[in-house]
């Protein structure tokens, strides 16, 4: 992964988007996996990243060495059919060979979401051991956008989009009136790679902040995660790139 820096893509359909997705994650994953003993992929909600899931799980992945986490999750217990985790395990976990213990989710059957996140971001500084002030690195990233313009669980006007130390918070959402726990700004900006799927008309307005002109404020969550030193790909369909073209 030499490149560095923004890739669009436009694919044809649909299929053809999430197929292009699929190849990308898996090769990224495979790419990452040489010489080391383990990989990490976080995943996210939404009907876009779900079909990825499902591809992905008939492409070659290096499964025994690859550790799921999440980027975001519904204050639910993992059974529950609104939750991230419960919606890969589905499309995912239960199809592919991957050791359990390689599956990271959110323990959000908690009642307190806080305490939810405070429990994942102990796990992940025990899984990472950095030393202090350190960030994590997650290989590859899989992110869906809201017609708002959200991704994760980091909406226009939270106040979780300010969060500067943390690795995990927890937060109501005013726009859906329920709480969520989601991985924080800097920890997405410290990823290798952050791929975003993103599919369908009410996508267009958002997406068309994606090259802002010189000057022009950043309006969107999604424009806030740009990797440090690692590269972004948007997947479109064609009804959600509107004009862009790829690069
Ligand atoms: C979630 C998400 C969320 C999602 C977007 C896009 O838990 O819902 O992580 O950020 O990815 O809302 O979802 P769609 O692909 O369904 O539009």
């Amino acid at each position: 992964m030499e490149d560095r820096g923004d890739r669009v893509i436009v694919a044809g359909s649909l299929d053809d988007l999430t197929e292009q997705a699929a190849r990308a994650v898996s090769r990224s994953l495979a790419d990452r996996a040489k010489g080391r003993d383990r990989v990490t992929l976080v995943l996210s909600g939404g009907t876009t990243p779900r079909r990825l899931y499902e591809r992905l799980a008939g492409h070659e992945v290096p499964w025994r060495q690859v550790h799921l986490f999440w980027g975001d999750e519904r204050c639910v217990p993992p059974e529950d059919s609104r939750s991230n985790y419960r919606m890969a395990y589905d499309s995912l976990i239960s199809r592919v060979p991957i050791p359990p213990e390689n599956v990271h989710r959110i323990p959000t059957e908690h009642a307190d979401p806080h305490q939810a996140a405070a429990r994942y971001e102990a796990a992940l500084q025990g899984f990472f051991r950095l030393p202090p002030g350190a960030w994590p690195c997650f290989d590859v990233v899989v992110l869906g956008v809201g017609s708002d313009g959200h991704t994760a669980s980091l909406f226009p006007g939270s106040s979780l989009l300010e969060e500067k130390k943390r690795w995990v918070v927890a937060g109501y959402i005013e726009q859906l009136q329920a709480p969520r726990v989601t991985l924080t700004l800097p920890v997405f900006n410290h990823a290798a790679q952050a791929m975003f799927l993103v599919a369908g008309k009410d996508k267009a307005a958002v997406m068309s902040a994606l090259r802002p002109a010189d000057g022009q404020d950043v309006r969107f969550p999604f424009q806030l995660i740009r990797p440090h030193h690692g590269q972004r790909i948007f997947s479109l369909d064609q009804d959600a790139a509107g004009s862009l073209k790829p690069s």
